[in-house]
């Protein structure tokens, strides 16, 4: 069981998770908290040989830094001789611009399985409190941090320059290698490497949105020596789709540190009295399992405290204090772990989206002939996308008039809905409530919605603007916009989209107004307002999509239930792309549809059995135009989507282990073990002539054991499959080529003599 533990004599604290502990200290003083370990768990009273070492350090001055010191502050304010990357920076009334603080109280709090302490810090002079939370749970190594930000007097605002979630301090190594995600539009989630040298690494998001450009995901792992299988691997992960920054810098004595939150560019934010800023949660975890086993415990962690669960924290707060609207918050006080914490979220549902099919050519009838032969393929849930509401003929016109268009669909929603629920599917819809044409009713009636400066261009982006969501008005018509459109239609699932970024945030009649928190008011009133849809409509599940993958990461994914990777289809650039997405987030949260061939976007060529090999391993969907696939396409479709759903559990809520990589080889193949069922699903392009397509060794099964291939029913015992491996089935080398192996476990009753 995950704990917390509090030793008054030491003046320490100790955070135990599975087989993982972190723990800091009080500084003799009282005037600060040092960082004692996180790594492979400690005995309790390791900490003590570890408090007494915090002398040392780096010879001379050095040893006052941060960075340089043995034991550092485990959150740094700035203020004194500290010069590497703060915390928090902030700025009293009277002009003082340092902060200098006690440690005031602490508390640790258990809910089910999940063990929260807060720690308060609180400025010797000014009225300003910190207090750092650490968040553990039973049966995990991952520990959730964040910071609150709180004025406690009635005196003048303090107005904070830049605020961290979290510190991550890692021990002395050689030297760190820096994983993590960057990409672009149709590229998201390609995995990139460095190593921290002296100075600064860091990755950021200015647009408002999580990116398509980097994401807010790292691994560190010391001196790169950690494989898939094996070493130790550092991790975090930054629950914030807004603007957020990530830090990495090292010393010549190897010891690293990573930190962020929200981005401090272009970003202040002056609290009132009584006034509370939330900061994003930065998860972080350890391992000794290599990169894998950290990717399988953000995936395990995920889906049972992170997807669609909401956020206590983020749900308090929110908006401009009293002024925002009451419709769209989650009522104070409410802890939103809303679908309960624990557990295994709902499976998703195979579903289909119009998107590449019809663009934006939309109808009743067009909609209703899809859906039919979708419902003949096994589809659970139909998605019509973009194109039905408003003037919404290209993407020129119509974007933020939420009414359906009776020139489209002139009996309404409902008669289509009827029709999709008759064929035992589901109805979604596609919304892109932050975002309005200049060309759209809503944006004649409010030009002073959309974030601009007085006078200034206002950059277009896909032809569109950006709706300044930290007006209260604004969200509070989102939030109606949307709830009505829940409330007077039958739909059970939303594609959220946002396609693109921010620019020019100002809010000319807010000048001299904190213009500067749009950044972060933006996106606690986008959570506030899904918070509020998803209280409002349980029955809703929710796709978080930016032209693609411009909006995953953990913050997002607790109001979701999945997301939307890359408008890139094609099966094989998605293979590299999945990839990506899986070292950070869970295969139930990655949406994969199977499109046409060729692709409309590289124009390959891909068997039907390959795209679908590829989209099953993750949330399956279909995005072609069905009405174009051949009879033997669909029958081929119905089959594999039958297959799916069998192993479906075992995709979806399964260990995931990245048997081999296109990066590496030339083949890639993903394994997926859930009690007894083992899927592995390997693809692999065109080689030349003489190179052999090689063979899968598989891993986490029980040596001991054997397996039976569902397909084949040919018999291999777990220790041959790990060892040996699979063979790739033999095809010319010229073509794209994929598999899927289903085995299962035998009981011990039907285990053979040794
Ligand atoms: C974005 C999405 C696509 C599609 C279009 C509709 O590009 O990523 O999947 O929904 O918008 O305009």
């Amino acid at each position: 069981m995950a704990g917390i533990w509090h030793d008054a004599a030491a003046g320490t604290w100790l955070a135990e998770m599975r087989s993982t502990s972190y723990a800091f200290s009080l500084a003799d003083d009282g005037a600060a908290l040092r960082h004692l370990h996180w790594g492979a768990a400690l005995p309790p009273a390791a900490l003590d040989g570890l408090r007494a070492t915090a002398a040392g350090g780096m010879p001379g001055q050095e040893a006052q830094l941060s960075l340089g010191r043995e034991r550092p502050d485990e959150y740094v304010p700035w203020g004194g001789l500290r010069f590497d990357e703060p915390s928090l920076k902030a700025e009293y009334g009277d002009g003082t611009r340092s902060v200098e603080w006690l440690v005031t109280g602490h508390r640790v709090t258990r809910r089910g399985p999940v063990s929260t302490l807060h720690v308060d810090l609180a400025d010797t002079v000014h009225p300003l409190r910190v207090t750092l939370a650490y968040r553990v749970y039973d049966g995990f190594d991952v520990l959730d941090r964040w910071a609150t930000l709180r004025h406690e007097g009635d005196g003048p605002p303090v107005l904070i320059r830049q605020a961290h979630s979290a510190n991550w301090w890692l021990p002395l190594r050689d030297s760190w290698r820096l994983r993590y995600l960057h990409g672009g539009w149709g590229a998201e989630s390609q995995l990139a490497q460095a190593w921290l040298t002296p100075g600064k690494i860091v990755l950021e998001s200015r647009r408002g949105i999580t990116s398509h450009q980097l994401s807010p995901w790292f691994t560190l792992d010391a001196g790169g020596t950690a494989t898939e299988e094996d070493g130790e691997v550092y991790s975090g992960s930054l629950a914030w789709s807004g603007s957020w920054k990530l830090v990495f810098e090292t010393n010549p004595g190897g010891r690293a540190h990573a930190c962020g939150g929200v981005n401090d560019f272009d970003w202040a934010y002056r609290l009132g009295p009584g006034e509370e800023l939330v900061l994003p949660r930065f998860a972080g975890l350890y391992t000794t399992g290599g990169l894998g086993a950290a990717s399988r415990e953000w995936h395990a962690w995920q889906l049972a405290h992170v997807l669609g669960r909401g956020d206590e924290a983020a749900a308090r707060g929110g908006g401009r204090g009293d002024e925002v609207g009451r419709g769209w918050m989650p009522p104070s006080g409410r802890t939103v772990l809303d679908r309960g914490d624990g557990g295994d979220p709902p499976l998703r549902p195979v579903l289909y989206n119009s998107w590449e099919a019809t663009s934006f050519r939309v109808s009743e009838a067009g909609q209703a002939r899809l859906a039919e032969v979708a419902a003949r393929l096994g589809i659970e849930c139909f998605v019509m996308d973009d194109g039905w509401f408003g003037g919404r003929d290209h993407d020129r016109a119509g974007l933020g008039d939420w009414t359906v268009s009776r020139e489209k669909f002139p009996r309404g929603l409902g008669p289509l809905i009827e029709q999709v629920n008759n064929l035992g599917m589901r109805f979604g819809l596609w919304i892109e409530p932050e975002s309005v044409n200049p060309d759209s009713d809503l944006y004649r009636a409010h030009p002073d919605w959309v974030y601009h400066f007085a006078g200034r261009t206002r950059s277009q982006h896909r032809n569109q603007l950006v709706l300044n969501l930290a007006r209260p008005d604004v969200a509070e018509w989102v939030f109606a916009t949307v709830d009505r459109l829940l409330s007077e239609n039958h739909i059970e699932f939303l594609k959220w989209d946002m396609n693109r970024p921010l620019s020019e945030p100002g809010w000319p009649a807010q000048s001299g107004h904190d213009p500067e928190r749009a950044w972060t008011d933006h996106v606690r009133n986008l959570y506030a307002v899904l918070d509020g849809l998803r209280a409002a409509h349980p029955g809703v599940q929710l796709e978080s999509c930016a032209g693609g993958g411009g909006r995953v990461d953990l913050g997002i994914l607790r109001r979701v239930e999945q997301a939307w990777p890359s408008d890139n289809t094609d099966a094989w650039d998605r293979v590299t792309i999945q990839e990506g997405f899986t070292q950070a987030y869970p295969p139930q949260a990655m949406m994969a549809w199977v499109t046409d061939s060729p692709n409309w976007l590289t124009h390959r060529e891909l068997p039907l059995s390959f795209r679908f090999h590829v989209a099953m391993a993750g949330a399956l969907g279909v995005g072609g135009d069905l009405l174009r696939w051949t009879g033997q396409d669909l029958a081929e479709a119905a089959e594999l989507i039958a297959v799916y759903k069998g192993i479906r559990p075992v995709i979806q809520r399964g260990q995931l282990y990245r048997l081999a990589s296109v990066l590496h080889g030339p083949f890639a193949a993903s394994e997926y073990v859930a009690g007894d069922d083992v899927v592995v699903l390997a693809w692999w392009g065109p080689r030349q002539c003489g190179v052999r397509p090689g063979r899968i060794r598989l891993a986490g099964l029980d040596a001991g054991a054997r397996y039976r291939d569902a397909g084949t029913g040919r018999l291999n015992w777990g220790a041959v499959l790990m060892e040996e491996g699979l063979a790739l089935p033999q095809e010319p080398a010229g073509t794209f080529g994929s598999t899927l192996v289903h085995l299962v476990r035998l009981g011990a009753d039907e285990a053979p003599h040794r």
